[in-house]
């Protein structure tokens, strides 16, 4: 199963394991991640799903143009590694992944 890894802020790192082809916003909602609210469902539409990938063995498609509106208007600041985990999906099954939750989502 894909494995992701949360990281915060203070260091702690939380870490799941995830059916395939589930989105990390969804992951993150169904293990109770903190810090990753997800308020639109998965529309691209509430920048709330924020986070920072660190590290990937997934190859993950750019942004979409609704995606990239979105991550103008998220609450922490955007960088060049930002996404909206809602948008990401671990396809293969010995994926991993490391991504940084921001400090805040709204
Ligand atoms: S859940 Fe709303 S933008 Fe990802």
């Amino acid at each position: 199963m894909p494995r992701l890894t949360y990281v915060y802020e203070d260091g702690s790192r939380r870490t799941v394991e995830v059916a395939t082809a589930t989105n990390l916003m969804k992951a993150a909602l169904a293990h109770q991640v903190p810090g990753i609210i997800g308020e639109c469902g998965g529309a691209a539409t509430c920048g709330t799903c924020h986070v920072y990938v660190a590290h990937s063995t997934e190859q993950f498609a750019p942004p979409s143009p609704d995606e990239e509106d979105m991550l103008e208007w998220t609450a922490s600041e955007r960088a060049a590694n930002s996404r909206l985990s809602c948008q990401l999906t671990l396809t293969r099954a010995d994926a991993e992944l490391v991504v940084h939750v921001p400090s805040k989502q709204v």
